[in-house]
């Protein structure tokens, strides 16, 4: 019997891992966060610094090792060479660089500050270390698909153990952006469209990275980004302006990062975006009251890349003066990229426009920081050059990021349980994804090399296949001369058709919004065209997002979503196809019928007029042209076991300082072991504030062997039954509730209903 007691604390770590945490040492870095250790050392060395010593502090630049080749991830801008570099670091400009490339780098600019500059503060080395160093894992979407919190915190365990070993002391990860639309390209870097799954997934991530101790050789200081509601750009557009109540910033957006920072991660970034008119890198509110004072973090806070100049763009800064003011004044501790910090803040401490005081607490929470990641004691301490050789793709990491890309593959359809394969069948692989060491790692990656990573075909010859041909038929959005009439003389000549489709790396991340969330046109003329052979087809999709399906694609019997698996993409994808693995990875966001949809999520509010199930009804909410419903919802992924829920047993009252037990039994009446993410749901039918049809409050994994049954229980307490009240705190009110334990948001599972009263 699986018996799950969720408190807020708890659930931040993950279903799986509860029991543990009680216990954990880690436990230490929730607690952590309400003071910052400032050694006597610091104030002293704060007192010798000049006014642009202490604005080098708070400089934080691109690295311009190689040219400034690991740049090309952000806009280009001209800057200093790296013997330039070293010698502004000399000369105490900087505080340090990021996305530089290796410990060889560091080691250069470390000797060079701990032997000629004045004060021989060490440099902080930063990196957008998103899902794996050398070793990649699944994007974090697809890591979130696992539904396993501790799989993201082992992850984040192996990428800090490599990254560390490669000098870099400071991840600008995780992301923990909610994402509710899918034409915003950046899904990819978060845990999707919910929010328990967002709290767990960044405390998970924050745990894996920061480690025990932040000291470590093998820690990275952890960086929530970006702050905040960055995932709510109106129209997913990348960028756009962010306009949200209070209310739904509170109950939905804050969460995860509220989650990250309590922890235990010592900085955050951020965000690009303005908020109800205030640009979130000029937002007192944000960085202030609701970090500051309500959350009392104690570390440093970031701009992203260049936010505090594009605040001129944005129309809220006059120049860069008044955006380095702006940014600093409003909490912003360090600035990147723009260097307007270096530039601005002696002058505007000197006029007196900032007071040296804001200044001066910047400057210590920063060396603080540093002090906390061992800089101080050991200014080389991560950076060892046969370390890092040592470390880079190990055998244990790249094993993890074939169990981590198996776990995120969700299989949303298989009908005629045409999946999993036979061996020894003639297999036509066909598609822009079959082979080729392209979009193997995913969109947001520095140092994973594609090259090194296992594509599709490698991957499913690996496993034993040997009767497979392999054929393009199209190119990602333009088609190949020939290439139909090749896939077609391919399909027919084989059994069964594996069509790799979707999404290249270039289509999700960063600045990659979409309007419509399909695949693209020769792809789908690709499939039109195999579909007509009438081979049945297992189509395997790429995506960074959510995709609306139509036609041949959503008409196949079977449809495995694979999101961009990293290293070991195609033994993971083979490893599933073979049924080595059964598949268990549930959506972190819903697909949508049509990309109109969207902005689309599972927990949304009823409205007075909701359409009822079945034949349409006139004046309801509803479109013209696709269902309410979602094609596939969060929370929906088969296995191949087959799974049944039995009925609900709950109790008809939960007494108000009581608990209510509720349970079901999950039965497997399959031939196939699998794993089965039971699901826990709430609607809270008649409240003070209006509460959605659905919300996620636990879940948990079941193993389950070929005609086994489980009992699986969770205890609700009062605390879950929460909402924000009208004056935005925490409130409870006794009445009805419905209740699922179900296989996704749509699904009734085992359902039923109580009453909480009071007295
Ligand atoms: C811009 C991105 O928004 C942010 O996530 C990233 O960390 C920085 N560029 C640095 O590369």
């Amino acid at each position: 019997m699986t018996d799950i007691r969720i408190s807020r604390r708890a659930a931040l770590l993950g279903a799986g891992a509860i029991a543990a945490w009680a216990s954990s040492p880690a436990r230490a870095l929730f607690q952590a966060t309400d003071s910052l250790a400032v050694p006597a050392f610091i104030d002293a060395l704060i007192a010798k610094m000049t006014l642009e010593e202490k604005a080098g502090q708070l400089q934080l630049m691109a690295s311009a090792w190689g040219g400034g080749v690991a740049t090309a991830l952000n806009p280009p801008s001209t800057g200093p060479s790296f013997e330039g570099q070293i010698a502004d670091a000399v000369a105490g400009k900087l505080t340090g660089v990021f996305n530089g490339n290796g410990a060889e780098m560091a080691r250069r600019m470390q000797t060079a500050v701990m032997k000629q500059s004045r004060l021989k503060i060490p440099l902080i080395f930063a990196a957008d270390v998103i899902h794996g160093h050398r070793t990649i894992f699944p994007v974090p979407v697809g890591e979130a698909a696992s539904f396993e919190p501790d799989l993201a915190m082992r992850t984040a365990r192996a990428a800090a153990y490599e990254a560390a070993g490669a000098g870099i002391d400071w991840t600008f990860f995780p992301m923990v952006d909610i994402a509710r639309d899918q034409r915003w390209g950046r899904t990819m870097e978060g845990a999707g469209e919910d929010v328990l799954v967002g709290e767990l997934f960044a405390a998970a991530r924050v745990k894996g990275f920061q480690g025990k101790d932040l000291a470590a050789n093998d820690a990275v200081m952890a960086c929530i980004k970006h702050f905040a509601a960055y995932g709510a750009a109106e129209s997913g557009l990348d960028y756009n302006s962010v306009d949200l109540s209070e209310r739904t910033l509170r109950e939905i957006y804050l969460p995860p990062y509220e989650a990250g920072f309590a922890a235990g991660a010592m900085s955050g970034m951020a965000s690009f975006n303005e908020i109800n008119g205030i640009p979130a890198t000029a937002n007192k509110w944000l960085m202030q009251e609701v970090l500051r004072d309500e959350w009392k973090f104690p570390g440093i806070i970031v701009s992203d890349y260049t936010g505090d100049e594009e605040m001129i763009a944005a129309g809220y800064a006059r120049d860069g003066r008044d955006a380095a003011r702006l940014a600093i004044l409003a909490g912003v501790d360090m600035s990147m990229q723009s260097n307007l910090y270096t530039l601005h803040l002696p002058e505007l401490v000197r006029s007196g426009a900032v007071p040296q005081a804001v200044v001066d607490r910047s400057v210590r929470r920063t060396l603080a920081v540093k002090n906390m990641l061992g800089l101080f004691d050991k200014p080389f301490g991560r950076i060892d050059l046969k370390r890092e050789k040592a470390r880079s793709r190990t055998k244990a990491s790249l094993a993890l990021s074939r169990e981590a890309g198996r776990k995120a593959i969700v299989m949303l359809k298989n009908d005629g349980d045409l999946l999993p394969l036979d061996k020894s069948a003639k297999i036509a692989l066909i598609g822009p994804f079959a082979s080729g060491q392209h979009d193997l790692n995913g969109p947001w990656v520095v140092y994973g090399d594609n090259a090194q990573a296992i594509d599709l075909a490698t991957g499913i010859r690996n496993a034993g296949a040997r009767n497979v041909s392999v054929t393009l038929g199209s190119g990602v959005e333009a088609p190949l001369a020939g290439g139909i009439d090749a896939a077609v003389a391919a399909a027919q000549a084989a059994d069964i058709v594996v069509l790799a489709i979707g999404e290249s790396e270039g289509m999700s991340g960063e600045a990659q919004s979409r309007a419509d969330i399909v695949l693209p046109e020769p792809q789908m003329a690709l499939a039109e065209a195999v579909a007509k052979t009438g081979k049945p087809i297992v189509v395997v999709l790429k995506n960074g997002r959510a995709l609306a399906l139509h036609g041949a694609v959503k008409d196949a019997p079977a449809i495995l979503v694979t999101w961009f698996l990293g290293s070991e993409s195609g033994n993971a994808t083979a490893d599933v196809l073979f049924g080595v693995y059964s598949p268990a990875g549930r959506l972190p966001c819903s697909f949508p019928y049509e990309s109109g949809q969207e902005p689309y999520h599972y927990d949304h509010k009823a409205t007075g007029r909701p359409a009822p199930d079945g034949p349409r009804v006139p004046y309801k909410a509803q479109w013209r042209s696709a269902p309410n419903a979602a094609l596939y919802p969060f929370g929906h992924g088969l296995t191949y076991g087959k799974v049944g829920y039995g009925a609900l047993t709950v109790a008809p009252t939960m007494a108000w300082d009581g608990r209510l037990e509720v349970s079901t039994t999950v039965t497997n009446s399959g031939k196939r072991a699998c794993e089965e993410v039971a699901q826990l749901y709430i609607h809270d039918r008649t409240a003070s504030i209006t509460q959605p049809v659905r919300k996620l409050k636990a879940f948990h994994k079941v193993a389950l062997a070929p005609g086994a049954s489980e009992t699986v229980k969770f205890t609700l307490t009062r605390e879950m039954l929460q909402f924000l009240g009208e004056d935005l705190k925490p409130t409870v009110e006794p009445g009805t509730f419905d209740i699922w334990i179900a296989p996704s948001a749509q699904a009734d599972g085992a359902k039923g209903s109580f009453e909480l009263v009071k007295g």
